[in-house]
């Protein structure tokens, strides 16, 4: 099976009803993706299927077979952070991390659709996003922020 995954086509010969998180954290050592409910409720284990955030915990990795799909690991790197990354690092939008890879993805996602960056419109388009954390207003901020900053 061909998938191209951060922007390299890569190979994937084991079972084709692996779970796409387990294929990309297992198989190709990509574990920014996290797990965090299992069953499509908490938004943890987000990527980008095709540029739209999908849950990798829901998917077999033959459902993506040809697609193109981004990770966490697509975003940024420790020298150089990608906006969001930044973002989330000066406003306090991370405390354990857990949820940050997939707020981070869906955040990507909007951030490059040109989204509204009103708290209200953030709220919203990171609803399938939880964090037991933060009391999401740092989020919201922290979004809100690279969003004003994107459209300068
Ligand atoms: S781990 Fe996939 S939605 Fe929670
Ligand atoms: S920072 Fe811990 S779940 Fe969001």
């Amino acid at each position: 099976m061909q998938v191209k995954i951060n922007n390299k086509n890569r190979s994937f010969n084991g079972t084709p009803f692996k779970r796409l998180i387990d294929v990309l954290r297992e198989d190709f050592g990509l574990t920014g993706t996290k797990e965090g409910c299992s069953e499509g409720e908490c938004g943890a284990c987000t990527v980008l299927l095709d540029g739209k955030p999908v849950n990798s915990c829901l998917i077999s990795i033959c459902q993506v077979e040809g697609a193109a799909i981004e990770t966490v690991e697509s975003l940024g790197l420790p020298e150089k952070l990608h906006p969001l990354q930044e973002s989330f690092l000066r406003e306090g939008g991370a405390q354990c991390g857990i949820c940050t890879p997939g707020m981070l993805m869906t955040a990507a996602a909007y951030l490059k659709a040109g989204g509204d960056p009103s708290p209200d419109a953030i709220r919203e388009e990171l609803a399938g996003n939880l964090c037991r954390c933060t009391g999401y207003q740092h989020i919201i901020n922290s979004v809100a922020k690279a969003l004003s900053e994107n459209k300068k």
